[in-house]
């Protein structure tokens, strides 16, 4: 049985002490919630204060990126063993966002898979495709690149460490939800092609969650699906109320 797991993504929100603030509220919200991984990924500067609060809780820490390499010359950039200097458990790799804006390519979301595990971090993989790529009848040709580019080389070993998230750009932050069947629709496609690069066991047992304006209100028709463990949650995991009620609706 896959255990769902819920993330939220807080992009470029939240200063410190909204950040602790949250934190806070979410911490005294779920302390019973059970059967359920919860994940929150506030930005860097939050981390080591996230951490403070969020030790010994139900409440795991991630973040929303990171480098692979452990230090040196990149400025600007932060490494796997920082996070985990930080109270990181999570990192999220190869959001939309960071495709779209900031080059990221299949090529450097699978060097910062390899770098994360090699320091112990479990990365959040996000693959999905963008609305011309859905309307030209691309999107599984464009998930299979995802998935096959972001995760080459690794082991049916490291798959374990490892949650894929599909997020459908157009349904990013739009307000657009995928049907809860289109996203199965994709989900069983990621499963087969695990079954394909490693084996069976190892794609029955990696979690996949969908992303694209999850709310407290779709939640559990999205959590019937079969191939659906949980979602990847960017707006509606900045308030205490809705992210609270989209972890108790996945369970
Ligand atoms: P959204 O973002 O929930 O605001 O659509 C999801 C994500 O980008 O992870």
């Amino acid at each position: 049985m896959r255990r769902p797991i819920i993330a939220g993504n807080w992009k470029l929100n939240n200063t410190i002490n909204e950040a602790v603030e949250l934190i806070n509220g979410l911490k005294r919200e779920l302390v019973d919630a059970d059967g359920v991984d919860i994940v929150v990924c506030p930005t860097y500067t939050a981390l080591s204060d996230a951490h403070e609060i969020l030790m010994d809780t139900n409440i795991k820490l991630g973040a929303q990126d990171v480098y692979w390499e452990e230090k040196g010359a990149f400025t600007g950039e932060i490494s796997p063993q920082m996070l985990k200097d930080a109270g990181c458990d999570y990192v999220i790799i190869g959001h939309s966002e960071r495709r779209k804006y900031f080059n990221e390519t299949n090529e450097t979301v699978n060097k910062k898979i390899k770098a994360a595990l090699a320091a112990g971090l479990l990365p959040i993989v996000c693959v999905g495709e963008q609305l011309e790529e859905r309307e030209a009848g691309k999107a599984f040709d464009v998930i299979k690149d995802h998935v096959t580019g972001s995760l080459a080389g690794l082991s049916g070993e490291d798959m374990e460490k490892i949650v894929l998230a599909y997020e459908p750009v157009w349904a990013i932050g739009t307000g657009k939800t995928a049907t809860p069947q289109q996203a199965e629709e994709v989900h069983a496609y990621i499963r087969g092609l695990l079954k394909e690069i490693f084996d069976e066991e190892t794609a029955e047992n990696t979690r996949i969650q969908y992303g694209g304006s999850v709310k407290p209100d779709n939640i559990k028709e999205l959590m019937q699906e079969k191939d659906l463990d949980g979602a990847l949650v960017g707006g509606a995991s900045l308030k205490i109320d809705s992210f609270t009620q989209i972890v108790k609706g996945a369970v």
